[in-house]
């Protein structure tokens, strides 16, 4: 006969062993069910706008379901790019001839029919002016050095041109901008790139920032 002492002390015993291999157990089947996967899957398709590509979906993480990026130019605006701009930067991307180090892992595993749904998608979005604190005189002076050294090359009206790949530039964002021409300046970025470095090599950095304010500013950005 055991004394009532150590009946306690192995009861207690019994039911933490009993407690802790329930919550083990319990533990092990958290992970959601198929059916709870499926309306995880089904909430994150009901954020994402009518025509938006499977594939985009982990894009817009970064770029937002619309394409609109960050206004402080950390993320750039994707909506309006011409289709052959964005069909050609990813296409390079995926090649690893052109880098852009946090979006190399998701541009790397899309197959040529997503890049091409994406494009498509991306370019049928409306661009639309960016955020810009420029004066209005900046803004006039930045037209005028636009025409003189790019437009021979980005459009008229800053649409791009599809036989260079040349970006479209209007509407896209004042610090994203910046950031890019400093990196061309700087020669850090290679690539078809190198076609502008000379083109931006003679213009000051001050002439770079008001064409930098038109280009936000969208002026004149047309349909491509
Ligand atoms: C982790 C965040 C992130 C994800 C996810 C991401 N991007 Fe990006 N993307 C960026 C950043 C940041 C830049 C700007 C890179 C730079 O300036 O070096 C960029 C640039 C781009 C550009 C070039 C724009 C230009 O005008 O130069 C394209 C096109 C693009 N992304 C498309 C995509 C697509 C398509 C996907 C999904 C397959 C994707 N991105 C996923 C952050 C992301
Ligand atoms: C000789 C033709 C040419 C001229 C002139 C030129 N560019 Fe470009 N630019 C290009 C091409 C081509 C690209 C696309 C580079 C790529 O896809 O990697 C580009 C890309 C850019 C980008 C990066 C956009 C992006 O998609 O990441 C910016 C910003 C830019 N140009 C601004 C300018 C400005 C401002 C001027 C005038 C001061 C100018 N460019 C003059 C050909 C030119």
């Amino acid at each position: 006969m055991l004394a009532p002492a150590m009946r306690i002390f192995i009861t207690v015993m019994a039911l933490i062993v009993l407690a802790g291999v329930g919550s083990a157990t319990w533990l092990m089947t958290r992970q959601p069910s198929v059916a709870q996967a499926a309306r995880i899957a089904a909430v994150l398709e009901s954020t994402a706008p009518p025509g938006e590509p499977a594939a985009f979906a982990h894009c817009a993480s970064c770029h937002l379901h619309d394409g609109s990026g960050r206004p402080d130019g950390s993320i750039p605006r994707l909506t309006g790019q011409r289709r052959s701009v964005l069909e050609n930067k990813l296409y390079r991307l995926r090649a690893g001839i052109l880098r852009m180090p946090v979006m190399d892992p998701f541009a790397r595993t899309l197959v040529p029919s997503e890049i091409a749904q994406i494009a498509e998608y991306l370019s049928d979005l409306p661009a639309a002016a960016a955020p810009s604190d420029a004066t209005e005189e900046e803004r006039a002076q930045g037209a005028l050095l636009y025409a003189e050294h790019c437009a021979s090359c980005h459009g008229a009206n800053g649409e791009g041109q599809d036989e260079l790949f040349a970006s479209r530039l209007c509407g896209q964002y004042a610090g994203y901008l910046n950031r890019r021409l400093a990196e061309v300046a700087a020669g850090t970025r290679g690539d078809a790139d190198a076609v502008m470095q000379d083109a931006i090599d003679a213009v000051p950095v001050d002439d770079l920032r008001a064409i930098v304010a038109w280009l936000a500013a969208g002026n004149g950005c047309t349909s491509p």
